[in-house]
């Protein structure tokens, strides 16, 4: 059995930075109340002229930038997204083009905030089975633009950005050890889009703009458990113990809801990566950036055990270990 791992990370965010000062003009809220509650600061907001692939583009760039594989060695490109610019083509064609890999098969994934881990997972076989030898991973969101900017609820808790990285063969006992995906399609009221039913459609009706519905509380004990329960799965299926973990990388919801998965799985929360201080929520991209943040900062270095965990819209809990 072939050993994949992530050979490079790549991230990009937009330049445009908004506060929760910045919000207090938008909706009746306060930074004290979006701080405490989420542990939210600020997050980016995509140009009006910039989409969801200019920004996966961007983060393909800069995982190719510390890439022993060029473009053209790329076989696979999964681009994991909810925030599509339009049904077709997939984004992940778009960036194919872009960054001239001209040799890879190119396709997108949905799975909100899981989708980054989805898209791994799925791309991880591909490299096992011998199909393909390299794989180009992008998360990518414009958040923003599923937002209703009247709902206090959810307008304050997203934003938008780009993660990548790139899978290759690595040496025995490196890499991928063990992965989680199980969806809870039960629950999949509870965060969706909402748009207008199209067979109620009469022609010309102008289509609502979509927007994020949202049952915060439900949400929040499903996801604490879930990811506590899968950060626990696949460290015991890679046949190691929770104080081998020496980062969690998790999905960037919200800062109380890390607190009690470091707490419900027994891992100290110094050990979880968390920047949900700079970018809030950014779905499927929010792992992605993290991951790669946690590399430049230093807190994951050649050999150290890193579990990553996400949970999302679905509902989708993902995890992987990662002897990196
Ligand atoms: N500013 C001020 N007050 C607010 C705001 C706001 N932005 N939003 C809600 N409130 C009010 C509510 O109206 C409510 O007021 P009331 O008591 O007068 O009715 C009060 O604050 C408390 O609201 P709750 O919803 O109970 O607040 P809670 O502590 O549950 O926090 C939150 C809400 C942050 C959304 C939390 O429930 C949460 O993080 N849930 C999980 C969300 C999540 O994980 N979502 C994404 C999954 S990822 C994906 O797939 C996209």
């Amino acid at each position: 059995m072939k050993n994949i791992g992530i050979v490079a990370v790549g991230k990009y965010v937009p330049e445009r930075i908004v506060t929760n000062h910045d919000l207090e003009k938008v909706v009746e809220t306060s930074d004290e109340w979006i701080t405490t509650r989420t542990g939210i600061k600020e997050r980016r907001l995509a140009r009006r002229d910039e989409t969801t692939t200019d920004m996966a583009i961007e983060a393909a760039k800069s995982a190719l930038d510390g890439s022993p594989v060029p473009a053209e060695g790329i076989e696979l490109i999964i681009v994991a997204t909810a925030s599509t610019d339009s049904n077709f083509p997939a984004v992940a064609c778009k960036v194919q083009s872009a960054i001239g890999a001209k040799n890879a098969a190119a396709f997108d994934v949905s799975a909100a905030c899981s989708g980054f881990l989805c898209a791994i997972t799925t791309a991880k076989q591909y490299l096992t089975s011998g199909m393909f030898k390299t794989a180009l991973v992008i998360a990518a969101e414009k958040a923003t633009n599923l937002l209703d900017w009247s709902d206090r609820a959810t307008c304050v808790l997203f934003g938008d950005g780009a993660g990548a990285c790139i899978l290759a063969p690595v040496e025995e006992g490196r890499g991928i050890l063990s992965e989680y995906l199980h969806s809870a399609g039960e629950f999949h009221e509870l965060l969706y889009v909402k748009t207008e039913e199209p067979a109620q459609l009469e022609f010309n009706t102008k289509i609502q703009k979509p927007a994020i519905v949202m049952q915060g509380q439900e949400l929040f004990k499903v996801a604490v458990t879930s990811m506590a329960d899968a950060v626990d799965l696949v460290v015991e299926k890679a046949g190691l113990k929770l104080e081998d973990v020496d980062c969690v990388v998790p999905h960037q919801a919200n800062d109380r809801i890390i607190s009690a998965v470091a707490k419900r799985a027994g891992v100290s929360k110094d050990k979880f990566f968390i920047n949900i201080q700079k970018y809030g929520n950014t779905s499927a991209a929010a792992v992605a950036i993290a991951l790669y943040e946690a590399v430049e900062e230093g807190m994951i270095k050649p050999g150290s055990v890193v579990v990553m965990v996400t949970f999302g819209s679905g509902l989708v809990t993902a995890a992987n270990l990662i002897k990196w």
